[in-house]
């Protein structure tokens, strides 16, 4: 039980280590009721740190055994001990340390340090878990050479992996191995990895641009092997791309990947080892969606990427933990765009920022890129962090240009190689490269919350002008009242009767360049600003934050018919999507409005007839129309209605639902002329085209079967006719959601029988079911949660239930009755016990208790029940303080 509340961290604290630990030999004796850790430090005292300076070195539920210092074995109260730390008060300047500590992986579920899953060992030392496998400087500003011995029985155990090369290998007495591991690059302890297991492996190779063979492997369960290709090819893929855009090359002659089930996050960049969730590794087409496809295509490069953005380069302290991981976003979603569609890669993200980052920014837990303070660092892997944060670097991006971007980025990477360094290091990097002054646009690294962009224009037809007046304030957040003015890169156009309007502005010269003058980036730096445009010959339509081109919320005055002209000419394909969505918005207030006051809806044409007009125009992409005819989502619509008071949560269902259902009548014979001429059985391909066409299709079978019985029985024979994953699911999922109950209930059935033997198959019919909007969908989970493919322990199973339910079934977590939020405390209070990580997680919903409509004393009061629980964990006291403060 916790007597004292967990303390606050803070950056102004930091201090630099007082000692190093230069070499770090381990040995571990895997069993199956525990495991011995023998550590051989070499430490160092920090110059200029003084002599009387205590060693005080993280641990974590570990038992000591013994410890010596130089040989000697130290007795008691030559040391203290307490439940996070080892003290030794005097130590020489050098010296070697030895402790043997144990501990117990096999009970260990919190998935964090060394534990089980399934069958194997493996480890999640990031962010601070190093310190429950052995006493530590678990910091990652010290850096350190390991040589890792890995030791267990030979049978169960054929396998076993640290990072770096394995150098011996040797058989033991009584049927038990091991093998060691040297890692030539120095590291901080949270790129530690060991894996043991009985694994089967893929393997392949890659030859660097200079020539170095590279022996790619990646490890699995047996059962798994048919499911690596498409990770394999990935990882070639981003290994290539990394040395042609960024210059990086690969640094060691083996690269290491594993998959494993029981994971709590998607997966982790350990120096040459590492270590995916087998949901974000493994792909086949009768396992995995398109989107799965796509999923694992970025996350093995974004892991791939981390061995110079995390590893050759890493964070000082975990403030800047943005440093890697809002670069490497970047640098992920960079290589998504080169694969595929940049511009459809776009929207996915920026749809993610503005449902998942704005409403972060909006509530309680309102961080900065680079936090100031937590109480656990856990809590920060946040969109905020990983999301906007790349959104920080594609500014700079933006606003140096890509050549001098990539000399900052050089730069960045040759200055601080072997270096645990910061984002002011980034950012000096990229000013000292490329000569631009990034004073004020700092701001965006220390300034939490959402900039609010609003923008007027007006046209003067005898003077030919175009003036744009933009306006920025950030609202308060919780700690930071004060709000100052940031640096906004805004690309934008202005759009007349036949297409883009060339632009200069006041002042300039008039324009003598051949290239593209319909397009440029306007800086925003102060409160207020205008921008006036000449030569302007017609009133146009602005065109503005193209590409989304900084993360703030935009509001400009547009008429439907503005909206409409710029979906279907503007010559900025995120700007075409963002009006089709701002329509629909507009759309589905009115149908809402009409609702409450208890009349008919009536959907404007306009929608309608622009609905038709993006289906109609073939020089689209079928994945934009895809994402240009597909409302947007319940939990955006929420945000948004939560921006100017609250949200009404049945409204906004009932609403959407209207608003599809005039779609999907109003235009029944598009819907299946598109279905017909789309609709394909030939063998699956994850290729860009095939995945646009399917995305159309199955859009197209959703209108249908919410249109007409005939539409289910369209979506049930794609069900049962399916050959992959994603026709399967979407016809799986039109079935259970606008068949009957008869029809839904044989569909589903039917999937688990077929399916059961396949874990990640069985999750997406897991998470299917616990978001349908049906009146009993709780007790539907309920019963899912009782089903033998649910296991508390598994963290997938945990998302794909509890947390799809209360992140993605908006109806039925916001029950009138509180039962909903009632059931999520339930959960996130005996999964404290088992799984910090995964807790504090999942009560994000319950912590926007402000933004709903009579609904926020009902969801208060669960977070006050969960406050008074005794010996509550550090992650979720301090959602759950924070989201009461
Ligand atoms: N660095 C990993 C990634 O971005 C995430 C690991 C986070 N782990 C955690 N326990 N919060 O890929
Ligand atoms: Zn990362």
């Amino acid at each position: 039980m916790r007597e004292a509340q967990p303390a606050t961290i803070y950056l102004k604290d930091y201090e630099p280590p007082a000692y190093r630990i230069e070499q770090t030999q381990l040995h571990f004796a895997l069993h199956e009721d525990y495991a011995l850790v023998t550590a051989t430090l070499s430490i160092a005292r920090t110059a200029g740190a003084p002599e009387t300076q205590a060693l005080v070195l993280h641990g974590q539920a570990l038992k000591l055994e013994s410890i010596q210092l130089d040989g000697n074995t130290l007795g008691e109260g030559t040391y203290v001990i307490d439940e996070a730390s080892l003290t030794l008060e005097a130590v020489p300047g050098e010296f070697e340390l030895r402790t043997v500590v144990r501990i117990e992986p096999q009970n260990n579920t919190s998935l964090e340090g060394l534990y089980k899953s399934r069958t194997m060992f493996c480890t999640q030392c990031e962010a601070e878990g190093f310190r429950k496998i052995t006493y530590f400087l678990d910091r990652p500003d010290v850096m350190s050479i390991y040589t890792v011995t890995v030791e267990a029985d030979a049978a169960r155990y054929p396998v076993l992996l640290s990072n770096g090369n394995c150098v011996a290998t040797e058989a033991l007495a009584s049927g038990r191995h091991s093998a060691t591991w040297h890692d030539p690059f120095p590291k901080p302890a949270y790129l530690f990895a060991l894996v043991a297991g009985d694994l089967s492996v893929v393997e392949d190779s890659f030859t660097t641009c200079s020539g170095r063979e590279v022996d790619l492997k990646i490890f699995v369960e047996p059962k798994d092997l048919d499911k690596c290709d498409h990770a394999m090819d990935s990882l070639k893929r981003s290994m290539r791309w990394d040395e042609e855009t960024f210059g990086r090359e690969y640094d060691l002659d083996i690269f290491n990947i594993v998959a494993v089930d029981d994971f709590n996050m998607g997966a982790m960049e350990n120096k040459s080892l590492n270590i995916f969730n087998t949901s974000c590794v493994l792909a086949s087409p009768d396992t995995t969606t398109d989107a799965g496809y796509q999923r694992v295509e970025s996350i093995v490069a974004h892991e791939y990427f981390h061995n110079w953005s995390g590893n050759r380069v890493t964070c000082r302290d975990w403030f800047q933990l943005s440093l890697k991981e809002g670069f490497t976003v970047f640098r992920d979603a960079e290589f998504s765009s080169d694969m595929g569609s940049r511009t459809v890669k776009r929207v996915e993200d920026v749809t993610v920022l503005r449902t998942s980052q704005f409403a972060e920014d909006a509530g309680p837990m309102a961080h900065p890129v680079r936090p100031d303070s937590f109480i656990e660092i856990s809590n920060f892997y946040t969109v905020t962090v990983y999301e906007k944060g790349a959104e920080v670097v594609r500014m700079i991006h933006t606003l140096l240009g890509a050549e001098s971007f990539r000399r900052g980025s050089d730069l960045y990477f040759q200055r601080h190689d072997g270096q645990a360094v910061t984002c002011e290091d980034f950012v000096l990097a990229m000013e000292d490269a490329s000569g631009v002054d990034l004073g004020l646009f700092r701001r965006w690294y220390s300034q939490a919350g959402t900039p609010e962009v609003s923008a007027s224009g007006v046209y003067d037809e005898e003077a030919q002008t175009y003036t744009l007046t933009v306006a920025q304030r950030t609202p308060p957040t919780p700690g930071q009242t004060d709000k100052q003015p940031v640096v906004i890169p805004l690309a934008m156009g202005l759009l007349g009767d036949a297409g883009n309007l060339p632009l200069r502005l006041e002042g300039e010269l008039p324009d003598t360049e051949t290239s593209d003058n319909t397009h440029r980036v306007l800086t925003v730096d102060s409160a207020e600003q205008r921008f006036v445009f000449t030569g302007v010959n017609e009133a146009p339509v602005p065109s503005l934050l193209r590409g989304f081109s900084a993360p703030v919320r935009l509001d400009y005055p547009y008429t439907r018919k503005d909206l409409q002209a710029l979906i279907s000419h503007d010559a900025d394909g995120f700007v075409r999507w963002d009006a089709s969505q701002q329509l629909a918005v507009q759309v589905i207030m009115d149908v809402q409005a009409q609702l409450d006051a208890g009349s008919e809806p009536d959907v404007d044409p306009l929608l309608i007839d622009s609905v038709a007009a993006v289906i109609a125009d073939t020089s689209l992409d079928p994945a934009m129309v895809a994402m240009m005819v597909t409302l947007p989502g319940e939990n955006y619509l929420a945000e948004l209605a939560s921006h100017t008071g609250q949200a009404d949560v049945d409204g906004i269902h009932a609403a959407r639902d209207s608003v599809r259902e005039a779609l999907a009548s109003a235009l029944s014979e598009q819907w299946q002329s598109l279905f017909g001429r789309l609709h394909s059985v030939e063998p699956y391909q994850a290729s860009g085209p095939e995945i646009a066409r399917r995305s159309l299709c199955n859009a197209a079978l959703g209108y249908l079967s919410a249109d007409s019985v005939d539409g289910v029985e369209l979506a049930l024979a794609q069900y049962h006719g399916a050959n992959n994953m994603t026709d399967r699911l979407a016809g799986l999922q039109a079935v259970a959601y606008f068949g009957n109950d008869v029809q839904r209930d044989a569909a589903l059935a039917d999937c688990f029988d077929k399916w059961h033997h396949e874990a990640l198959v069985v999750n997406q019919w897991l998470q299917l079911q616990a978001m349908l909007p049906l009146e009993d969908a709780l007790s539907r989970v309920q019963a899912l949660m009782a089903h033998d493919a649910f296991d508390l322990r598994n963290p997938n199973k945990v998302r794909a239930v509890i947390g799809a339910f209360a992140s993605g079934n908006p109806v039925n977590f916001h029950r009138r009755d509180g039962a909903g939020y009632r059931f999520l405390r339930e959960q996130v209070a005996v999964l404290d016990g088992m799984n910090p990580q995964i807790a504090s997680r999942l009560l994000g919903p319950l912590t926007k208790w402000r933004n709903y409509q009579g609904r926020g004393d009902m969801m208060r009061a669960e977070l006050e029940e969960l406050a008074a629980v005794s010996g509550l964990s550090p992650d979720v006291f301090e959602v759950v303080s924070r989201s009461l403060a």
